[in-house]
């Protein structure tokens, strides 16, 4: 993963397609051969013109992990405390802190900070995934990256105190599916069989449907919904 705003690696993409994001309609599809994906991934690459001028930047580098020690992971919860990430998260990371409200995606539509307490995270749950998170932002979110103003000891130390934050009833079976999964499988089931009867573009025309443009609001009700 690369540098907040920078373009993403193939790697990265190949990854999101294998994955897909957590609690989100956009399921991994790790049962498709991995020449499918890779080729998903060149045909993702020329809708933005960026990737055919821009060089992609070097990529962010998850530095050996120190123990794990309580030591870290205190020092942990003062950078949470002490870099504001409370503001957002909210001070027991549950996604309800004072500017939780009213954050804007760059599309400029409503979105919110993640409950940090639960797994799987979206964006992946292995420490290597929450040191990139921190590391690089998320792009097109208003979760800001850190990588430039912290060392990886400190990236580190917040990646363990924010895992001791998840309680082992919080720790949800990686393999069950979450939020808007289940619709997500759903419309791929449906847009393989209505693909032969009716085409795909006529798919794309039908509003309010699953599959429909107006899908990420819907993700957004059902997943706070779902959530215990
Ligand atoms: C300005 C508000 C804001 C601040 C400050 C902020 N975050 Fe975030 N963070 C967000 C938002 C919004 C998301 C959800 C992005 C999305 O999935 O659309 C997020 C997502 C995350 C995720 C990924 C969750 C997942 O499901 O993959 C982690 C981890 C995280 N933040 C940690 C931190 C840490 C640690 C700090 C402080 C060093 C911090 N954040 C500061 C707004 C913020």
């Amino acid at each position: 993963m690369l540098r907040f705003g920078s373009l993403p690696t193939d790697d990265d993409l190949l990854q999101r397609i294998t994955q897909g994001l957590r609690w989100t309609g956009v399921v991994g599809r790790s049962d498709l051969p991995e020449a499918d994906r890779r080729a998903v991934v060149q045909f993702l690459k020329a809708f933005s013109p960026r990737f055919a001028t821009e060089p992609p930047a070097p990529a962010v580098v998850v530095l050996t992990a120190p123990p794990n020690t309580r030591e870290l992971v205190e020092r942990g919860g003062h950078l949470y405390r002490d870099l504001g990430c409370g503001a957002c998260h909210g001070e027991r990371a549950r996604g309800d802190g004072p500017s939780a409200a009213g954050l804007k995606d760059y599309r400029g539509w409503p979105t919110w900070p993640s409950d940090l307490t639960w797994r799987p995270l979206k964006r992946g749950s292995r420490p290597e995934d929450l040191y990139l998170t921190i590391a690089t932002g998320l792009s097109g979110t208003p979760m800001p990256y850190f990588g430039s103003s912290l060392d990886s000891r400190q990236i580190w130390a917040l990646v363990y105190s924010l895992d001791s934050l998840a309680p082992p009833e919080h720790r949800l079976f990686p393999g069950r599916p979450l939020g808007e999964e289940p619709r997500g499988w759903m419309a791929l089931r449906i847009e393989r069989m209505m693909g032969g009867m009716m085409g795909r573009g006529m798919m794309r025309l039908m509003p309010g449907t699953p599959w429909g443009g107006s899908i990420l609001n819907q993700n957004r009700a059902i997943n706070e919904g779902d959530r215990p």
